[in-house]
Parts: structure tokens; sequence; C-alpha cells
């Protein structure tokens, strides 16, 4: 049953509530094969539906008569300031779902004032994005190529422009099998490109995988490459795709500034954990010598404060602000993000958190653990 026969069929003034009705909205909407990539996960998807099973299976210890008549849900990332510690994880092919794509991405993160980490695999140019709304605060995230110099050119591109940081993404040395891509032969539809390399791609022949040359990414990645792109840039580097307490030890080794706990929404190894049952041993072990952060799985406010209950700095969003896009575009993500900081802002204070400064371990009952 779709949203619109459950509320009886009144489709055009439907309530939009919670971040599943945007979810439903754009599974009835996008067509089938964008649909399938914007859902996919590895394999058999456990990973990708263990990110949200396990917030779940957390419950909280909240705390009552603290007087939270006034609450304060800023935060700070980067030692920039944030209104809420929910960003947008970096995700491709923004128009896929919207006709503006990452253009009304960027409009909307600034106006809720948070942090945008554009991806790579962008439908609009970094360019569009950053004149769209040129007082976001935003990241920019990044694969190392076999082509050094390409990796290079775009990190000064964006760092002229005025991104904050470079979100390394590390877990990609090869694509993961989503079977419904394959099933689809998901293309990216012509008239759409990875804009950031329009051209660059032009003269290669042969497979394309997700809209680009096919083995372009550079699988011999290690952590050598980290002090190779610190040498190329002044730009604080955060990796994403960190799972353990030992990469998250060589991250802070190698002089990062941030960690993603992050397992690219389940779309890469099928069988890993999720990411809310890996946070807690990493941000145990980097004991605040860099910022922890976490993707995967957050749909509601709650997920949020169980996340910074547990450590974390900020969390981002993947596929639940593209559903926002499919609804009503720079409006849609406005909603979803609207929604995720009223949700959070009523968990904080109906657990007795005036601030985030407030939240800490004392609130996960870890005996249901
Ligand atoms: C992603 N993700 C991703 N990550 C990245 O570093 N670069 C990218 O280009 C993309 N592209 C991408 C496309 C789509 C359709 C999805 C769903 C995901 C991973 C993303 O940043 C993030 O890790 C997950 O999406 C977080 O999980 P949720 O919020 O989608 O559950």
């Amino acid at each position: 049953m779709n949203i619109c026969e459950r509320e009886g069929g009144r489709c055009a003034e439907m309530a939009m509530v919670c971040l599943t009705d945007f979810e439903e909205y754009a599974k009835e909407h996008l067509s089938k094969a964008t649909w399938d990539y914007y859902a996919a996960g590895a394999d058999e998807c456990c990973t990708r539906d263990d990110n949200l099973l396990a917030y779940k299976r957390i419950r909280l210890r909240p705390r009552i008569l603290r007087d939270v008549s006034v609450s304060d849900t800023r935060t700070t990332v980067q030692g920039t300031e944030i209104s809420f510690p929910v960003g947008i994880a970096p995700t491709a092919f923004h128009c896929l779902a919207w006709h503006e794509g990452e253009v009304a991405t960027a409009r909307a993160t600034e106006a809720l004032n948070t942090c945008y980490i554009t991806s790579t695999y962008s439908t609009c140019s970094v360019e569009e994005i950053v004149a769209a709304a040129p007082n976001g605060y935003r990241w920019f995230q990044l694969y190392v190529y076999r082509d050094r110099k390409l990796s290079e050119q775009i990190v000064h591109r964006v760092e002229g422009l005025g991104y904050k940081a470079l979100v390394l993404t590390v877990d990609v040395p090869y694509t993961g099998k989503r079977r419904d891509d394959i099933r689809n032969q998901f293309k990216l539809p012509p008239h759409l490109k990875v804009k950031n390399f329009d051209g660059v791609f032009q003269e290669t022949a042969g497979p394309e995988e997700y809209g680009i040359p096919a083995n372009t990414l550079d699988p011999s990645i290690s952590w050598k490459d980290v002090y190779w792109l610190q040498s190329i840039t002044r730009l604080p580097i955060i990796i994403k795709g960190i799972l353990t307490k030992e990469d998250a030890e060589l991250a802070v080794e190698h002089g990062v500034q941030g960690i993603i706990v992050s397992n690219h929404g389940g779309r890469q190894l099928d069988g890993g954990p999720a990411t809310i049952d890996a946070l807690a041993e990493i941000v145990d072990t980097v004991q605040g010598r860099l910022e922890v952060y976490l993707d995967g799985g957050i749909r509601t406010g709650s997920d949020v404060l169980k996340a910074l209950a547990l450590g974390a700095k900020c969390v981002f969003i993947g596929r639940p602000a593209v559903w926002g896009l499919a609804y009503k575009g720079e409006e849609g993500l406005r909603e979803v993000l609207q929604i995720l900081n009223d949700e959070f802002r009523l968990s904080m204070a109906l657990s007795g958190c005036r601030n985030v400064a407030e939240i800490n371990r004392n609130l996960i009952q870890f005996s249901k653990l």
C-alpha cells in the first residue's frame, strides 16, 4: 500500500511527517532503475538493512525534571558552527532525483545552515554549486584516480572555490556488487553527466561504470596516499569509510582531522557491521584526537541522539536527502532536514538534554545491547 492509499487518496494535501513518508513518495515517483540505484545495497543487503535495524536494538535512559524549556541543537564541525548535528553525506547524481540536482541540495543546506558534502559524482559542477549557495558550508568528497593529476586538479579547484575540507572515501577500491543495477543495466541517461569531469573522459572508449570509464579509481590506494594528499592541499582531511579501531588509530597516526564511520550505506562490503555498532570502539580508540562522524541508517531524531550519545560529533544522511529532492527539490530537502531537526530537538528534551554537550553515554542502556 502506498502513502496515498493509506491516506485515503488525499495525495495533494498529504502531510509529510517523517522521513519514511519521503521514501515512499520517492519510490512511487522515481523510475524503477533510479529508485533501485538509490536504494541498492551490496549482494544480499544485510549490512544496508542492519544499518537501520541496529538503531532499533539500542534503548535510551532518559533523565527527567531537568528544565528543558530551552533547548539548543547547535554544534561545531572542524571549528565551524552548524545549526544541528546532521549534514548531507556525499551521494551521486542528484539530477536523477530532481532536475536542478545538486544546486537544490546546496540551497537547502545553506538555508538550514548545515554541512553539505558534495560528491565527486555530481551532476552539477562544483562551480555551479558554489554559485547557487555562495554562503553554504561545504566539504568535497574525493576519490583517488589512477591518474593522480586528475585528483590533484579537482583538489585545487575545490580549494579555490572555498570548500572547507576534503572527505577521502576509502571503501571503494572496487565498486560493490549491486544486483539490481546489474539487472537494470543502470546507466546515467545521456542528458546527464558527471559534470566535474565534463570533457575529461571524452577520448576514452570502452566500458563505463556509473558515468565514468570503468577502472578509473585506483585500487592500489594505501595509507601513503594520505601523505600525498596532505602534500597537495592545506585543507583538513577527513577519511570516510573507517569501521575498526585499528584503522582509526592509523588515521590518527597519519594526522588527519576527522573520520566518518561509514560502510557506504551498505553498498560496498556486505557482511560488515552496522555503523552505529562500530562507532563506540572507534571513539574509545581516538580519545578526542580527531573528530568522529557517522553515516548510515539515520532516519529519525532519536537515531541522531543515539549516535551522539555513543560519541559521534555529527551524523550525515545519504538516501533521505535524495528522497527530499525527489519530493520537491530544494523545498523537499529543507523539509527533510527540518523534520530531523525537530525530532532531534524533541528527543533531546524528552531525555533531559538541553544542549549537545549534555548528550553522553549515560543515555545508552548498555545491558540491552
Ligand atoms: C552513496 N554514497 C557515496 N559515498 C561517497 O563517498 N561518494 C559517492 O559518490 C557516493 N554516492 C552514493 C550514491 C548513493 C545513491 C548512495 C545511497 C550512497 C554513500 C553515502 O555517502 C553514505 O555513506 C550512505 O548513503 C549513508 O547511508 P544512508 O544515509 O543512505 O543510509
